[in-house]
């Protein structure tokens, strides 16, 4: 079976078996009986395929909304893992529910949003979780993580790290407002989009259409031009490293993360590293934000991988900076 409508850096790659499971008990029994190396296959936005997959591809296409609680002011709300991110975020609007709505547009299913802690514009997934159901793949037994339990970090939790591979994720729940919104429009392009607007007391749908331009604005579609978002994390360096390089670099933007840490844009150094824009056969740098790379067409995930590469060494050669890919690679 052809991957190549399954991952949205729309890359070549075939699966030996391949089944798609649209319900818990299904994917007890498919696990209960398979004995191949399992590969779990959610939204494909989040990784890059540089062969063929041996073994069993399961497509996990479990889907459903469920309001489990309401208060005065709240609502807790469990989303099915096989559930497309942003068609979830809609609903969710729709219904004037907050919390989510900076995260508007993010590919992928709702059920590897925990894998990552997606975040955007200043909000990130674990702001609003509460827990997530997986099943064990070894035992098949069902697990509830909650919050504290997923130990979730910049673009990180448990699911990436101590329990990598173990767990499948089959629904995740949130609580949101439906009232007194907790909005983050701090962060400056937002301000900008809502200013443009004239919108001084947004709406969850008002700042869920300004982080939609924004990332039209920047940000490729992958239904018309393959890619998986950032393809690095934005590294964090120590005071010493920063030190250096702020002598060296006065003009690049940063972040203070804790009175000793700092975060650099990755994409800013890839810029500076002479990248963005560029072209090698169908592997490419985007042409307005430099961590995302793009497939033209045809690219191989190895050209991607290759590309990837020979960026993260020169952003080595020339900031003295690690850059560390965000895409699972395969
Ligand atoms: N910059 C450049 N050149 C570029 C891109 C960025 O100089 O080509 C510099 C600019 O100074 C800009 C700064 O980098 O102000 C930050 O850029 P941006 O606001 O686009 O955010 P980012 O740090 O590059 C992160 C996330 C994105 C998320 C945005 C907005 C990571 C790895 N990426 O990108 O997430 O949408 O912030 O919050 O943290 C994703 O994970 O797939 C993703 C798209």
């Amino acid at each position: 079976v052809s991957l190549k409508k399954y991952n949205t850096f729309g890359i070549e790659s075939s699966a030996e078996y391949f089944v798609s499971v649209n319900s818990v008990a299904q994917l007890k029994e498919v696990l209960s009986k398979n004995e191949e190396p399992l590969f779990i296959l959610g939204g494909g936005s989040n990784m890059l395929l540089t062969k063929d997959i041996k073994g069993l591809v399961l497509h996990l296409n479990i889907t459903g909304i469920e309001l489990s609680n309401k208060t005065d002011s709240h609502v807790e709300i469990t989303c099915m893992a096989g559930e497309n991110w942003h068609k979830f975020v809609l609903y969710c609007i729709e219904n004037n529910y907050g919390g989510l709505e900076n995260l508007s547009l993010i590919p992928g299913n709702v059920g590897t949003s925990p894998i990552q802690n997606i975040g955007a514009y200043g909000v990130e997934l674990k702001d609003t979780f509460v827990r997530c159901n997986a099943v064990e793949i070894s035992t098949g037994k069902e697990f509830i993580f909650n919050k504290a339990e997923c130990n979730f970090g910049y673009r990180s939790s448990i699911f990436k790290t101590s329990e990598k591979g173990k767990f499948i994720i089959t629904s995740v729940t949130f609580l949101l407002t439906t009232k007194n919104h907790n909005q983050s429009i701090s962060y400056g392009a937002i301000k900008t989009q809502l200013d443009k607007q004239h919108i001084t007391t947004p709406t969850v749908k008002d700042i869920s259409n300004a982080v939609i331009a924004i990332r039209q604005s920047k940000l490729p579609d992958p239904a018309l031009l393959g890619n998986s978002g950032s393809f690095f994390k934005n590294p964090v360096i120590d005071a010493e490293t920063f030190r250096n390089f702020k002598t060296k670099f006065p003009e690049a933007p940063y972040y203070e993360v804790t009175n000793t840490t700092f975060k650099i844009p990755a994409g800013w150094l890839i810029e500076q590293a002479g990248f963005k824009g560029k072209r090698y056969g169908d592997a490419g740098v985007h042409k307005n934000q430099a961590l995302v790379l793009v497939n033209y067409g045809n690219a191989t995930g190895e050209e991607i991988w290759n590309l990837a590469m020979k960026i993260q060494k020169k952003v080595r050669e020339n900031f003295g900076i690690f850059i560390e890919p965000e895409v699972n690679v395969f």
